[in-house]
Formats: structure tokens, sequence, C-alpha cells
């Protein structure tokens, strides 16, 4: 397609700082707040957050670079995009399956993503309320599962957080998205601080420290590895073309190389913070661990708020923050489907948001089911899962597909391409032999030894 096309059909960024924002926007989200530091809990602290920040610098940066530079080049929707790219490179039409994969992924990560979104969506009114103010690390924790027993409230939410995402989606991403991440991500990033410098006052910030940084490699399980890898993927959005559709929309003239280091360090960044803003409480509640499972924050945040100056105002906007940050995420999870529909179905955004929205609505009733009737628990390399298909969902997409997606578009943007047009699209100077190498060596074999470690093939 060419580029006034898909600029007539999707629109474009109106600079290269709405693209950063935007995929800001999409990278930050639960994935920094709520599973970074639960996952981080579950597999026990230091060790894991190091290989999670290896995979970042060497796996994570790299593959977004080519994820944008793919998107910028192809201009449409991934699946459109990767048949596109490998014609002109004249490989094998099979490659437009990577666009598939992502599709499917995206559908199904934001199945279980917008149940979680509606829990954060309950507490805004919880904490709102003032009730969970009320109790203590006891009751704070029998209001937890309270909520997540109850599949109908559940579903409610659920339905709420659906549908505000495809309202965003349907009235096309561009618009309203650019002003509300400009205003509300630093907004996050402030109110991160306030949480931090409360949990630098309760006696526990020291622990926090040594447990986020002091790494224990006994401790390093082959699931902890495979997860960390898995979550610099989820927590970068990489893997299934969500970056590759929004740099389908970015200038021509805009530095790649720049803009994703930005990224990335933002979405680092808030991911650590949120980490410590966490931990420290964590450790003054004898009754807490930091091996809670995905309650971890719902858990451990009301209380800090409980015991702050001016702790329900503080907690609600920040609960109001987190729902924000899953929605600028969650669009991004359904937006490479859309576009499809669009472009192949012939539908209007409109028809194509509603139908792609009521499918993922659907699927996500198994995950409200998961924290209830349908919960069991099941093994998984050393950690003993107890949501039964909400985690194996998660395991499935975040640890599985994202990084396959990842393997497959270094091997095209390193191995498929002519260097001279990963060249000409990224435009940099020295540090283009950097990224050569990590996209061609560094990246997929690393992505390749977990994954083959994992089924015990190496
Ligand atoms: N990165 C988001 C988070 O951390 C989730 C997300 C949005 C995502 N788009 C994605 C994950 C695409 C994987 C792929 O919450």
């Amino acid at each position: 397609m060419s580029e006034e096309k898909n600029i007539s059909i999707h629109g474009q960024w109106s600079s290269r700082w709405s693209f950063i924002l935007a995929a800001t926007g999409s990278a930050v989200g639960l994935g920094n707040i709520w599973k970074f530091p639960y996952i981080t809990g579950e597999y026990g602290g230091g060790a894991f957050v190091i290989v999670y920040l290896i995979c970042v610098a060497l796996i994570g940066i790299p593959i977004m670079m080519a994820e944008v530079m793919l998107g910028r080049r192809g201009r449409q929707s991934p699946i459109n995009t990767m048949r596109a790219l490998a014609k002109e490179e004249g490989r094998h039409g099979i490659w437009s399956w990577i666009g598939w994969m992502g599709v499917l992924a995206g559908f199904l990560i934001l199945s279980y993503y917008a149940v979680i979104a509606g829990w954060a969506l309950a507490y805004v009114f919880r904490v709102g309320s003032g009730v969970i103010q009320a109790s203590d690390s006891a009751g704070v924790q029998a209001i937890f599962s309270e909520l997540v027993s109850d599949p109908e409230k559940l579903l409610a939410w659920h339905t709420l957080f659906m549908v505000l995402t495809m309202v965003v989606v349907a009235r096309g991403v561009k618009q309203g998205l650019e002003k509300a991440v400009r205003l509300l991500m630093p907004l996050l990033l402030i109110l991160l601080l306030v949480l931090v410098g409360y949990a630098m006052n309760t006696g526990h910030f020291n622990d926090a420290i040594d447990f986020l940084f002091k790494p224990d490699f006994s401790k390093l399980t082959g699931g902890a590895i495979l997860t960390a890898m898995g979550h610099a993927f989820f927590t970068l959005s990489l893997g299934m073309g969500a970056i590759m559709i929004y740099g389908s929309y970015l200038p021509a003239n805009a530095s790649i190389a720049q803009t994703s280091i930005i990224i990335s360090v933002a979405d680092t960044l808030v991911a650590l913070l949120a980490g410590l803003a966490i931990f420290p409480v964590v450790f003054s509640f004898p009754d807490l661990t930091p091996g809670a499972g995905p309650g971890l924050i719902f858990q451990t945040l009301p209380l800090a708020f409980a015991n702050m100056p001016a702790g329900t105002i503080f907690g609600t906007l920040f609960f109001i923050l987190i729902v924000v940050a899953a929605w600028t995420s969650s669009i991004s999870l359904i937006e490479p489907a859309v576009a499809w529909l669009i472009e192949n179905r012939g539908m209007t955004r409109v028809s194509a948001a509603v139908w792609a929205g009521l499918a993922t609505w659907l699927v996500g009733i198994a995950t409200v089911l998961s924290f209830s009737h349908w919960a069991f628990d099941f093994n998984f390399l050393g950690a003993v899962k107890h949501n039964g298909v909400f985690d194996i969902l998660d395991i499935l997409t975040a640890n599985i597909m994202l990084p396959l997606g990842g393997l497959f578009i270094a091997v095209f943007a390193g191995w498929m391409m002519k260097r001279k047009h990963s060249k000409e699209e990224l435009a940099l100077n020295h540090s283009y032999r950097l990224w050569w190498f990590l996209i061609r060596y560094v990246a997929p074999v690393l992505v390749l030894v977990i994954i083959l470690n994992l089924f015990g093939l190496i």
C-alpha cells in the first residue's frame, strides 16, 4: 500500500513525539505496575530482575527497532505489512504469519488484560469510598478475595473496561489518545514517586532494595528465566505487531533508534519504581508475602494509602491512573486485528471494533472464572500457579507466543531483509553495526536458547 493510502485509511501521528507518547502509552501498563511486581515476587527478586533487564537491553530494544522499522516500511496492518515486505525482499509469503500469530496473541492477551484492568476499575471505587483505608492487612486481603471470587462482579467490571477500550478504538487510535497520554503519563510518574517517597519511610525500604537488586542466582530456575524474557516482550509490547502498527503511522523522518530507546527506558523506569513502591509495604506487614501472586498490588497498595496523609485522594487517583495506563495499552493489543478487518474485510472502523471487542470479551469470561469456579492449581517449571485458564493464557502468550513472534521478526529484519533496506530505514551511522549484530545473532540466539532449554532440548 502506498504511504498516501495508508495515511488516508488510518491517519498518521502528528509528530515523532506523538508516536513516542502513544508507544509509551502502549508499553506502560498493567505489565509494569501489576505484573512486574508479582512475578518478581514469585521468582524471588534480584536474579529475576537482572535477567529481565538484560533481556530488555539485548533483545527488547533491537527488536523494538526492527518492529518500528518494518511497520514504517510496510505501512499497513502487521499481516499485510509482512506480506508486502516479504514480497519486496523476494521472500515467501509465509512471513505474513508473523502478523497472524500477532493478531491471535494480542487478542488472547487482551482477553485477560481487560479482566485485570476491571479489578483496577473496581478499586477506584473501593479506595475512593474509604472502605479499604479502614482495614488492616487481613481486611484488605478479604476485600480482594471477595471481589475476585465473585464472577458476576468481575464480569461487570470486565465489560465496562472492554467498552471503554472499544470506544477509543472505534474512534480511531490517534484521536484522543495523544492528549490523554500527554497529560496522564507524567501524572502517573509523579504519583509513583509519591508512593516511593512513602515507601522510603516504612522502615523496610532497604529490604526492598536488597530484594530487587541483590541477586540470588540459586533462585534462577528455567521458569524464572523464561518468564523474565517473556516479560521483557510483554512490558515493551513487542512480538505481536502492536509497535509495528504504531510504527506504520510514524512520519518518515523520525529516528527509530532514539525513539525506541526513550520508550524502553521510560517503561523500565516505571516498572522499577512500581517495585520500589510495593515491596517496602510487603515487607512491613508480616502476613504479606512477595509471592502472593496476581493480587499483590491490590493487597499492598491500599495499605500504603491507608497509612499516608490524604491517602484516599492519592489512592483513588492512583487506581484511576492504573486504569488509564491499562487503557492506552489495551487499545494497542486489538489495533492490529481491527486494522486488518478494515483493510481486508472492508469493514468500517466502528463495526471492526465492535466485532473484535465482542470476541475478546467472550474469551475474557474464561479469565473471569479462573479466580473462582474454574480455578485450579498446576505446576509450571517449579512455580505453582493457582488460576487455571488465566495462568495458561498468560504463559502461552507472554512466555511463548511473544518471544516466538519476536524471534521471527528478528530473523526477518536481520536475515531476510537486504542490509541496504534496513540501513536506509534506520538511518544510523556507526551504531547500525551494533543493531545488526544484535538483531542477527544475539537476540534470536538468546530467545532460541531460552525456549529450547525450556523443552529440555538443550
Ligand atoms: N505492554 C503493556 C503492559 O505492560 C501490555 C501490552 C500492550 C502488550 N500491547 C501489547 C503486550 C502488545 C504484548 C504485546 O501492560
